[in-house]
Parts: structure tokens; C-alpha cells; sequence
């Protein structure tokens, strides 16, 4: 778990089958500089305590475009936030990394998608910026702006292994409310 705290409110991480997770959110238009600003902070506060290495709006309940990402808190903190990401190259090859998801806590399985993709994006500031990624950099960018399209992990997997994953995640939900 890293050590980096940011001071900003928590926010409550939806669960699949939340039916926002499979909304459209939509771009980040000057008039939601303030509700972004604000957003941002909460998102790496939420992320970080989780611990995840990425989150996306959709997840907190906001239908925006905009994603944070660490793939590495504990080594060296590296907060990066994206705003209206959109891959704009990948490669052919493709890699295969262990997927999870704060929506789909504790259920992991494989996923291939390609090896290296090229995002373009606006940052805090407004300004525009590329950045090239691969390994786990690379699935975490694409896993994070997948969710801004409703799109989940488990959908990459065979109905099979994704009903069983599935059902999984439903009867530990059931049992963590039994609890409560
Ligand atoms: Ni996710």
C-alpha cells in the first residue's frame, strides 16, 4: 500500500452490475473545469486507499472522461491524470497482463489487448499531451479508458469464464452484506 495520502474526500467506488459502469461517459467539455478540479484529487485519494493503480469517473458515479492512473505507488509515485484520453495507435502485437478491477474486487483473470498504445490527452492544466505505454502502463491505459465506454474487463473473456467470475463476485458481495 502506498504511503502517498492525498487530502481529498473519499469517494464510494461503484460494484458491478452498477448499471453507471455500463454508461457512456462524456467528454470534458471548459464548463466542467471546476467539478474536474475537484474530481481529480478525490479520484487519486479513492485510488490510492483502495489500493488500486487506476480508476475511472465512471466508477465514482461521474459519467466524465477522465481517468487517473500509478501503476507503481510503492516504488515511485508517478500520479498521472488523463482527461478526455483516446488511443490514437496500438500496436499489433499483443501482450497478455492479469487484470482487476476496484468494480470487480478480488476477481482477476488474463487479458490480452495490444502490447504498446500511443494516448492523447488534456491534463489538469487544459494543455494537450501524448504519451507512449506498454507493459503493465500500456493494459492499465486501456483497461481505465475502456470503462469510460461501459466496457469491463470480464467482457474480453469467454461467456464462460466470465459468468463464473461473475458469480463469484455476486456471492462474495452477498456474503460481505450478510456480514454487515
Ligand atoms: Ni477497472
Amino acid at each position: 500500500m502506498s504511503d502517498l495520502q492525498i487530502a481529498a474526500p473519499l469517494l464510494p467506488i461503484l460494484i458491478c452490475p452498477d448499471p453507471l459502469l455500463r454508461r457512456m461517459a462524456r467528454a470534458v467539455t471548459p464548463g466542467d473545469a471546476e467539478e474536474v478540479r475537484a474530481l481529480i484529487p478525490s479520484m487519486f485519494a479513492t485510488m490510492y486507499k483502495a489500493p488500486g493503480i487506476g480508476l475511472a469517473a465512471p466508477q465514482v458515479g461521474r459519467l466524465l472522461r477522465v481517468i487517473t492512473v500509478d501503476v507503481a505507488p510503492d516504488k515511485e509515485p508517478a500520479p498521472l491524470a488523463l482527461i478526455n484520453p483516446e488511443i490514437i495507435g496500438a500496436s499489433a502485437e499483443t501482450a497478455v497482463q492479469e487484470e482487476g478491477c476496484l468494480s470487480i474486487p478480488e476477481q482477476y483473470a488474463e487479458v490480452t489487448r495490444p502490447a504498446q498504445v500511443r494516448v492523447r490527452y488534456q491534463d489538469e492544466e487544459g494543455a494537450r499531451r501524448e504519451i507512449e505505454a506498454e507493459g503493465l502502463l500500456a493494459a492499465c491505459l486501456q483497461h481505465e479508458i475502456d470503462h469510460l465506454n461501459g466496457v469491463l474487463f470480464v467482457d474480453y473473456l469467454s461467456a464462460l469464464k466470465r459468468n463464473i467470475l461473475l458469480r463469484k463476485l455476486a456471492k462474495a458481495q452477498k456474503d460481505l452484506q450478510a456480514k454487515r
